[in-house]
């Protein structure tokens, strides 16, 4: 089934989203999603049920305790199915510097000093300083940089970087300051064809479409929950032939427990159980846009995210048109979205304003956003900007509309 002629209903979207009926949200048109979105009332509802009734050590006989460990384990059921992955390869910790931290520890385990790693400056911090803290115990560690003039990272200058030493490559997904794309599909090819690890920060992809991490065949992938309409949680995916050979950070007496290996100090129970409510918050979405309900979570998954790739691309374009079109801004990245080539996260900065001063004005006129650089300090310095001052950065999810980026453009024409 296409999409063609089927479009979001965002009465429906954000009438299942409280914040939007909040005294105090609700007067904010919320551009701020890249930092953190909204949560459907469904993931409410869990995580109220969970801390009323099943606020117990999940796992014991009595039936509370089995309750919280039976949802517990729904939901890491639930999400291995979203993004087509077996329930012991996925880990949901604190967040995703967190995994990142703790995966790096473990794969020092299984390479050896000399080998090479290749890490990008287009990439949050999160993806970068866990790797690049490997150089100390005798890791090379190389920087696939990005075009200063388009922001993009090329696949030539991989190509270039990569050697017969090279043993992993840590790459983003999508920029939360570029808001490009990268055909990660096609990059986990060119990596695997140097026998080296491939990890992905799909931080900035998740909000606007569930990964299917065997087609992209990553080798770790990771995303934070707390984006993607949930609590404040980190999930890491990693391949179980992968997992089963990294040294166990976690107690001595839980070697061999594969995920668990990776998670030291277990997930937070109330919010792991509450990621039911997301699953849940998609499926109504599938149900009250299409018809044939006989078909698996992860199908329904893909007709929702094109669904919103198309929401998206409809509200965005107008904006990267106007910022493109404005000869005193700068806009970071591509100016038009298509095909999903690019995240509704759209970077700029003033010619003769401070990032800072542009997103007080905005904020004035009851637009959320803000200025910095967003822990992707190398992205800005390669592209000579301000680390300090930053970028304004407007981050649309599909519960944005085209009225709220009318009503931004206004501003942005009222204000200079
Ligand atoms: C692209 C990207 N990667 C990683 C992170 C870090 O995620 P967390 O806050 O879960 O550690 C962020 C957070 O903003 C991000 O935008």
């Amino acid at each position: 089934m296409s999409v063609k002629n089927i479009s979001l209903d965002t009465d429906y979207v954000k009438a299942q989203f409280p914040a939007f009926q909040d005294p105090l949200s609700s007067k904010w048109t919320f551009f701020e999603n890249a930092g953190g979105s909204y949560v459907p009332k469904n993931v409410i509802n869990h995580l109220n049920t969970f801390m009323t009734s099943t606020k117990v050590q999940p796992y014991a006989d009595f039936d509370i305790s089995k309750i919280a460990g039976e949802n517990m384990d729904k939901a890491t059921n639930l999400f291995a199915e979203i993004i087509n992955a077996d329930k012991d390869e996925i880990i949901v910790s604190a967040s995703t510097t967190l995994n990142m931290y703790v995966l790096s520890n473990a794969i020092k385990g299984i390479l050896s000093p000399g080998d090479e790693i290749i890490v990008t400056n287009q990439d949050h911090e999160a993806n970068i300083g866990a790797w690049r803290r490997l150089e100390k115990d005798g890791y090379v560690i190389k920087e696939w940089k990005l075009n200063p003039i388009n922001a993009e990272l090329e696949i030539d200058s991989l190509k270039k970087l990569l050697t017969s030493k090279t043993k992993l490559v840590a790459v983003t997904h999508c920029s939360n300051i570029v808001g490009s794309v990268n055909n990660l599909k096609l990059i986990s090819k060119i990596v695997h064809d140097h026998n080296a690890f491939i990890v992905g920060d799909g931080v900035s992809y998740a909000p606007h479409g569930f990964p299917d991490v065997k087609d992209l065949d990553i080798d770790f992938y990771t995303f934070s929950l707390y984006k993607t309409f949930g609590p404040h949680l980190g999930l890491l995916y990693g391949k179980k032939s992968i997992l089963n050979k990294l040294p166990n950070q976690n107690h001595q007496f839980l070697e061999g427990e594969v995920p668990y290996t990776l998670n030291p100090g277990g997930p937070n129970h109330e919010e792991l159980s509450c990621l039911i409510g997301i699953h849940e918050y998609f499926d109504n979405l599938y149900n009250h846009h299409f018809a044939n309900k006989d078909i698996s979570i992860r199908n329904k998954i893909e007709q929702v995210n094109n669904l919103i790739a198309k929401h998206e691309e409809i509200i965005a374009n107008p904006l990267l048109d106007y910022l493109d079109t404005r000869k005193d801004i700068r806009l970071i990245g591509k100016n038009k979205i298509k095909n999903k080539n690019r995240a509704p996260t759209v970077a700029f900065i003033f010619d003769n304003k401070s990032s800072k001063e542009v997103s007080n004005e905005l904020i004035k006129r009851g637009i959320a956003t803000r200025n910095d650089n967003f822990y992707a300090w190398r992205c800005l310095k390669a592209l000579g900007i301000d680390t300090v001052d930053g970028v304004i950065r407007i981050s649309m999810v599909h519960y944005n509309t085209s009225e709220d980026v009318n009503k931004l453009i206004y501003a942005l024409k009222e204000i200079y």
